[in-house]
């Protein structure tokens, strides 16, 4: 496996191995802090393509706090040897910088509920940063296939309609959620939680299955949703954002439930902000 750290170079690499755009290349973006979710989307990209490269930024264009910016675990070596594990070829790790061709800017993108509701509504700016960097690496990387977690589901669906708008030859492949054996969904940022924090956090996947669940015997699912989110609203040690039906392709908050097709949450949980969801 080899890691790379500009653009030229890659080119290069692209040369040397004779890979042409639409080759069968697959692609997985991450922000590294690499675990187990991430290797289960390198291990699918390896299986369906013939190289992958794994590119590894982490993008100051898609956080809403400096803070958050530079507390977000940065760690090449423990990553390398995740990505090199799964079957990646090449780690495109390049600085801001290289990648945007300078300063890094995002320009702002309305394409109405799937961009504004929701996460977009939470996090102001942050689709406009992975609709720049994840644009970005498709212009340079040109792959066949990009593979992204159904974690960050609203993130899958605004990565579609930039595909479909921008680059239409790239197929999104949206690739299952990955929980650890309690239930709880796996994310770099779990690792800033303590024991209890973990506990609480837990919460969260519990609700979203207490839902799936009642709506399978019979309860009507707006009533579920609606108990599931007064329960956890009444934990002292979570702040819920939103705990709600949306249908994944439109994420609008108006949506009848009859078209919802998953539950989605988000919470603050010490400090954290941890966002998960379950498909109906
Ligand atoms: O999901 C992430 O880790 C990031 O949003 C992504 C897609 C790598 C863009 O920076």
């Amino acid at each position: 496996m080899k890691i790379i750290h500009t653009s030229a170079e890659l080119k290069h690499w692209f040369k040397e191995h004779k890979i042409r755009p639409m080759n069968d290349l697959g692609f997985v973006p991450t922000m590294g802090a690499l675990h187990v979710g991430h290797a289960s989307l390198i291990a699918r990209a390896t299986k369906e393509c013939e190289k992958v490269i794994v590119s590894i930024l982490v993008n100051p264009t898609q956080f809403n706090e400096k803070g958050d910016l530079d507390s977000y675990p940065r760690n090449l070596e423990e990553d390398a040897i995740i990505a090199k594990e799964a079957g990646c070829d090449v780690i495109f790790a390049p600085s801001p910088e290289d990648l945007y061709g300078g300063e890094p800017s995002a320009e702002l993108v309305d394409w109405g509920d799937v961009t504004n509701e929701f996460e977009g509504k939470s996090r102001p700016g942050h689709f406009d940063g992975v609709i720049a960097v994840v644009d970005k690496f498709f212009q340079v990387i040109s792959p066949k296939r990009a593979y992204f977690g159904a974690k960050d589901l609203q993130q899958v669906a605004v990565v579609y309609k930039m595909a479909q708008i921008r680059h239409p030859s790239v197929e999104v492949v949206e690739c299952d959620l990955v929980r650890d054996s309690e239930g709880l969904a796996l994310s770099s940022r779990n690792s800033r939680l303590s024991k209890k924090g973990l506990k609480m956090a837990l919460e969260l996947s519990l609700a979203l299955r207490k839902v799936k669940d009642t709506v399978a015997t019979g309860m009507p699912v707006m009533q579920s949703v609606n108990e599931s989110r007064e329960a956890l609203k009444a934990l002292s040690e979570l702040e819920i954002e939103y705990f709600d039906g949306v249908n994944n392709l439109s994420f609008s908050s108006s949506d009848k439930s009859e078209n919802w097709t998953h539950i989605i949450v988000a919470a603050w949980v010490e400090g954290v902000r941890l966002i998960d969801n379950i498909r109906l």
